[in-house]
C-alpha cells in the first residue's frame, strides 16, 4: 500500500500556492483584457466631461455629455505655425483626432521637441508639435475656445483645461482632470469655488500674460484684481505651478501667438 501524501509538506504547500497565483493572474489579466474598451470609453468621457466643465457646462447626465459635445468644433493647432491645420493635412501627418493622444505625442521626437530651460517656464520638458483644441461657434464666430494645458505643480503634473471666451482674454472656466497634489492643500485645485474664482479674469494685459495665481487674497480694489486668483492656502508651490502653467500654455511657446491671431 502506498503512504498517504502528506498535505502539509512544503511541495504540496508550494504547489497549492503556485496554483492560487496562477488562476489569479489569470483572472486579473482577463479583466484587465476584457474590460480594457469599457476604460478607454470611460476615460474619454471623463475627458469630455472635463471639456465640458472647462467650458462652463455643469451637472449634465452621462447621456447628454456626447450630445453636448458634438456641438463643438474640434480642431488641431501647429504650435510651431501658430495656426489651425486643415482635415487634409491632418490625415498627411497621419494623425486622426478621435484618437491623437497628446501626451504621446510629447514623448515621440518626431511630434515634438524639447524645450529650452528658459522656455520651460511649466517644467514639462518636452512639447508636443499638435495640441487639439476645442471651440464653439456662433453665426461663424468664435464664442469659447478650450485649451488643454498642462504642467508641474509640486508632486505631480497636472492636467486640465483652460476656457477663453471670443475675445480670446477672458477666462470662462478651467478644470484639472488629472494631478497628484495633496488633497485639502495642493489637491484644492479641484475645489469649485476656487475653480469659479477665475471666471471673467483676465489673461493679457496687452501683448504679455499678467494672469497670477497671488499669495493670499487677490484684493477687489486693487487695479490688477482682474489678473489675480487667490493663492491656495498651505500650497504655495502648487499655486506657483498653475500659474507657471497658464504663462506657459497662453504664452509665446503654447497657444499665445494663435490667440493673438483669433482675437485681433
Ligand atoms: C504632507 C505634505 C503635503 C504637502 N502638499 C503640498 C501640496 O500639494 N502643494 C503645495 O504647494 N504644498 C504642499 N505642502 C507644503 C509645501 O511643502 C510647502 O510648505 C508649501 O507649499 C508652502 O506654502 P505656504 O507658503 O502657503 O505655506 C505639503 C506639505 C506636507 C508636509
Amino acid at each position: 500500500m502506498s503512504k498517504p501524501r502528506n498535505k502539509d509538506s512544503m511541495s504540496n504547500i508550494m504547489t497549492v500556492a503556485l496554483s492560487v497565483c496562477f488562476v489569479c493572474s489569470v483572472m486579473v489579466a482577463s479583466a484587465a483584457v476584457f474590460l480594457k474598451p469599457q476604460r478607454m470609453a470611460n476615460k474619454n468621457l471623463d475627458r469630455v466631461s472635463n471639456i465640458l466643465m472647462a467650458a462652463g457646462l455643469r451637472n449634465i447626465g452621462s447621456e447628454e455629455i456626447m450630445a453636448e459635445f458634438k456641438k463643438f468644433e474640434v480642431r488641431l493647432v501647429d504650435l510651431e505655425e501658430d495656426r489651425f491645420l486643415s482635415s487634409l493635412e491632418i490625415s498627411d501627418l497621419g494623425i486622426d483626432l478621435q484618437t491623437y493622444d497628446q501626451r504621446r505625442a510629447s514623448r515621440d521626437p518626431e511630434f515634438s521637441r524639447q524645450l529650452l530651460d528658459e522656455e520651460d517656464i511649466a517644467s514639462i520638458t518636452r512639447r508636443a508639435r499638435y495640441s487639439i483644441v476645442y471651440m464653439q461657434r456662433d453665426e461663424g464666430a468664435i464664442t469659447k475656445i478650450i485649451l488643454p494645458i498642462h504642467g508641474y505643480g509640486l508632486w505631480s503634473t497636472l492636467y486640465g483645461f483652460i476656457s477663453l471666451s471670443g475675445d480670446m482674454n477672458t477666462v470662462s472656466g478651467i478644470t484639472f482632470y488629472e494631478h497628484g497634489e495633496t488633497a485639502g492643500l495642493g489637491g484644492e485645485v479641484d475645489n469649485m469655488t476656487w475653480k469659479a474664482s477665475w471666471n471673467d479674469k483676465q489673461i493679457y494685459d496687452g501683448q504679455s500674460v499678467a494672469l497670477r495665481v497671488v499669495k493670499g487674497k487677490a484684493l477687489e480694489n486693487s487695479p490688477s484684481f482682474k489678473y489675480e486668483i487667490d493663492g491656495l492656502s498651505g500650497a504655495t508651490l502648487t499655486s506657483r505651478g498653475v500659474e507657471n502653467l497658464i504663462a506657459f500654455w497662453l504664452g509665446e511657446d503654447g497657444f499665445g501667438p494663435l490667440l493673438k491671431t483669433l482675437g485681433s
